[in-house]
């Protein structure tokens, strides 16, 4: 009989890595990690790109940001954070305005000086048409929190590009809120702690998982039953497993597939110093096919001197409903998705010796920070309870 670890973690996502990180320092057990693909880091990982000096976020843009002391904690016993402050614009009609909506968006739209007392009082007035209406659907809806004329501006087509449909096609719930601030506050995250890992994503975590205890394969598929750590033989063997892939193929799609959204990214390269002048552009019109621009350089001035300053890359995001075989990103979480993912997850309460986490094995768009919190309690909730109960098997 193949000699199995302790613990085996399918998935080397922030969720896997912390709760193997508290496996092996609470419980002192052997851990083996495995990903399908061919790095740590799950969504959250980067690469240096050689010819600019940018940290790519290989899965889309990722800042960390928490009000939660205990995660932040956490996270700065494996680096330390630059004081970066995310904030975004939008390209709207050819001007460029700060987001979120704010009083500085205001004055810019509507060419006035209100103050924040004006402003308010005119968004009402606006978002008056609708008021006392019930909306049926987004476009409705948008035109009732924020008044028609900045919903057309800054959230109509952007909403429309992401959801690849008309707003007035998608259910009003998409939405519950829409912030906008009547102050000149831009700083995009309200959270007490922010900033980019100092030394990069992977540093971060390849040093959360420093321990010899602690052993990962990489290229390797949990369904993969030519590999040993996979789904069949862990479970005739009783090894404790904590899953954070997808529940549907996980039970090889056998209630139906869970609906997502993915994004695809072109990359351009331009022979220039700064493109865009921000790390983040949002392109709020039709006209502009994609939704959003990053230019990763501008995440990390602090690298300025080792950057290339004639050469800069970034990477355009088109949103789409994914198939099977795409990157799932964000769940799309009809109703109807939600009740599959529930006979899903009673399935799931089932397997015994195996506990489902993270952003695909629990259907749920996280945060890093969110997802780190859920692997600390999970492992205290769950995976101690499942290692302690094998012990003594
Ligand atoms: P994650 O998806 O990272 O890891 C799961 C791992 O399991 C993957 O590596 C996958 O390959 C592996 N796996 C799946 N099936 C397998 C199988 N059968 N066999 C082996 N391995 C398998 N958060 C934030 O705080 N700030 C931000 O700015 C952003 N930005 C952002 C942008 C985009 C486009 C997305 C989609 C997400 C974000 N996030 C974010 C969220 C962040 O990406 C998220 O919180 C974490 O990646 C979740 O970590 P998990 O470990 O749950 O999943």
């Amino acid at each position: 009989m193949a000699d199995y670890p302790d613990l085996v973690v399918v998935g080397a996502g922030l969720f896997g890595l912390t709760v193997a990180q508290q496996a092996v320092e609470k419980a002192g057990v052997r851990v083996r990690i495995i990903d399908v693909r061919d790095h740590i880091g799950g969504n959250a990982y980067s690469y240096m790109d050689e010819e600019t000096g940018a940290e790519i976020h290989k899965y889309g843009a990722h800042l960390f940001h928490t009000s939660n002391r205990r995660v932040w904690e956490y996270v700065n016993r494996f680096t330390s954070f630059t004081n970066y402050v995310h904030r975004v614009h939008a390209t709207h009609d050819g001007v460029v305005y700060p987001l979120p909506i704010n009083l500085g968006t205001i004055n810019q739209f509507f060419h006035a000086a209100l103050t924040p007392a004006e402003a308010k009082a005119l968004i009402e007035q606006q978002a008056g048409e609708l008021a006392g209406t019930d909306p049926e659907n987004l476009n409705d809806k948008g035109i009732q929190l924020i008044g028609r004329p900045l919903y057309e501006a800054f959230i109509k087509n952007y909403t429309g590009k992401q959801w690849q449909t008309d707003p007035a096609e998608l259910p009003a719930d998409i939405i519950k809120r829409l912030p906008v601030r009547f102050n000149y506050d831009n700083r995009y995250f309200k959270d007490t702690w922010e900033g980019l890992p100092t030394d990069g994503y992977t540093a971060w975590f390849e040093r959360m998982i420093d321990d010899p205890r602690i052993e990962v394969s990489l290229g390797v598929d949990f369904f993969d039953e030519s590999q040993p750590y996979n789904k069949k033989a862990l479970t005739e063997a009783g090894v404790p497993v904590v899953y954070t892939g997808a529940p549907d193929r996980y039970f090889d799609y056998a209630l139906g597939d869970l609906q997502w959204r993915t994004v695809d990214f072109k990359e351009v390269r331009y022979a220039e110093d700064d493109h865009l002048g921000c790390p983040v552009m949002n392109y709020s019109d039709a006209d502009v096919p994609y939704t959003r621009a990053i230019e990763f350089k501008n995440f990390n001035p602090e690298r300025r001197e080792s950057q290339n300053h004639e050469k800069t890359v970034v990477w355009q995001e088109y949103s789409r409903f994914a198939r099977r075989g795409d990157e799932p990103y964000y769940p799309v979480n009809t109703p109807a998705d939600k009740e599959l993912y529930q006979r899903y997850a009673d399935l799931a309460a089932l397997e015994k010796n195996v506990v489902f986490g993270g952003r695909l094995g629990t259907y749920r768009y996280y945060d890093m920070h969110q997802v780190i919190d859920s692997a600390l309690d999970a492992y205290e909730q769950r995976i101690a309870p499942m290692l302690a109960a094998n012990a003594r098997d």
